[in-house]
């Protein structure tokens, strides 16, 4: 296997010098310049995708701190203007004297599909007329905590013990017990059970996903930007994305996949068309798939700059390679994978250039960040090129 020659290649050849442009806004969180420091991590080196067979069987994983800590150029706090459906979710989920009701979040499936979930369970409480109160079926921790980092805050605020507090602590403030009920919220898996706001209205379903996202991120906890600054320190020359970034989000992995698979060349081709006749090119390359990264960077020109997600290059080992890969390389790194997803995500939008897929959940929040965040504060700066598209 190629791969860890051209993983040591990719980061060496990141050095190249790069001039800021004026791209503003400092965000409260980057004036600290700490970032996130990985206590070594007992992987499981799982080759099978079943843990069965090699629970005994482990190894360490030491992930890098950088030399200097990298900083967001985007803000993600201090929001001055929230859209109206926003607000409304901000407001419904934070005014204790509407009861709660349960949803029961089973514990598998990637982290994207996960808030996918949230989102239409939100809908379906408006409608009941409650507030969303997820809990884990068997009470397990959330397959996307890091059990690390996210014990000490969990710990913190025992009366809240919501899977969503660790990363997004505004999803579902804590209200007096009082107010919580143990009536259950209609099933948001089922599409029959739709809340009536959403159903077949792709338009709504549009607005209310991407709100839903703009609201749970406008909150984002302290140690999810942490996390990012630590990946960005590690990925980019001068500790911050390049002005011209270009985001590319390759979702290949399982054999399964219910999307047939991009072709590396159509991302290329349009790569290729966001970077119409520049000289260089900085591309930020999402992805979980060492096949996919390793035929990108064969197939791109030799003058793009292509930047591997930090999920990639570290956790390649717990990395099983087949099954269901995202779930158990959560599984097999104890939810790490799940933190450094979600920083992933804000450093995917440093970019304001997107090659996607939205038929895939992970691509389809990027998307919905960029048209309810990044857009209304750049007066629609943004391009997006949807290589497969898709609604949830
Ligand atoms: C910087 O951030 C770290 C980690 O979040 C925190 O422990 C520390 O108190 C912060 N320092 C300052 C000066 O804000
Ligand atoms: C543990 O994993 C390593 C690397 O995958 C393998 O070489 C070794 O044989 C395994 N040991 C056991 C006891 O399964
Ligand atoms: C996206 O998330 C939804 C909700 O969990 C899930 O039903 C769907 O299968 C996911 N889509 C893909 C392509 O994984
Ligand atoms: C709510 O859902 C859970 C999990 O599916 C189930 O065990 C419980 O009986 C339900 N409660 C009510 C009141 O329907
Ligand atoms: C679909 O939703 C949009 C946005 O909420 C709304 O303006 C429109 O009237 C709805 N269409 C139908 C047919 O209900
Ligand atoms: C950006 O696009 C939105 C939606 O198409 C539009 O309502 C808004 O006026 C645009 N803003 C600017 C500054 O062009």
């Amino acid at each position: 296997m190629i791969l860890p020659t051209l993983l040591h290649l990719w980061e060496s050849s990141t050095a190249v010098q790069i001039t800021r442009t004026s791209w503003p806004i400092d965000d409260g969180s980057n004036s600290n310049h700490t970032c996130l420091q990985h206590p070594p991590l007992r992987a499981h080196t799982s080759t099978l995708g079943d843990l069965t067979s090699t629970t005994t069987n482990y190894t360490i994983l030491q992930q890098p701190t950088p030399r200097h800590c990298g900083m967001l150029q985007r803000s993600w706090t201090n929001v001055a203007y929230l859209s109206p459906i926003a607000q409304e979710l901000l407001e419904w989920q934070a005014d204790c004297s509407i009861p709660s009701a349960t949803f029961h979040l089973d514990n598998s499936f990637g982290f994207g599909s996960h808030l996918y979930l949230f989102s239409q369970a939100l809908c379906n409480a408006i409608e009941m007329n409650t507030r969303v109160r997820t809990v884990l079926v068997d009470d397990a921790p959330w397959l996307w905590w890091d059990q690390h980092h996210c014990a000490q805050i969990i710990s913190d605020n025992r009366h809240s013990k919501s899977p969503w507090d660790c990363y997004f602590p505004l999803a579902e403030p804590s209200c007096p017990i009082s107010s919580t009920s143990t009536v259950n919220i209609t099933n948001p898996r089922n599409p029959r059970l739709r809340c009536q706001r959403l159903r077949n209205n792709e338009t709504a379903i549009q607005e209310f996903r991407a709100a839903t996202f703009e609201y749970l991120f406008h909150a984002v906890s302290p140690l999810v930007f942490e996390e990012a600054k630590r990946q960005i320190g590690l990925l980019f020359p001068n500790g911050q994305a390049p002005p011209d970034l270009i985001t590319v989000h390759i979702r290949w992995g399982d054999k399964f996949w219910e999307m047939d698979l991009v072709p590396i060349a159509d991302y290329i081709q349009a790569v290729e068309q966001l970077v119409a006749s520049s000289t260089d090119a900085h591309i930020y390359l999402a992805t979980e798939d060492p096949r996919a990264a390793e035929e990108f960077v064969a197939s791109a020109p030799s003058y793009w700059n292509i930047y591997i997600d930090r999920t990639l290059v570290e956790l390649t080992d717990a990395r099983p390679n087949k099954g269901n890969r995202a779930s158990w390389m959560t599984k097999n790194t104890q939810g790490r994978a799940g933190l450094m997803n979600v920083a992933s995500w804000l450093i995917a939008l440093e970019a304001n250039r997107f090659v996607l897929t939205t038929a895939s959940n992970w691509s389809r929040i990027v998307n919905d960040l960029r048209k309810n965040v990044i857009d209304p504060r750049c007066g629609n700066c943004t391009q997006v090129i949807d290589l497969r598209p898709g609604l949830w």
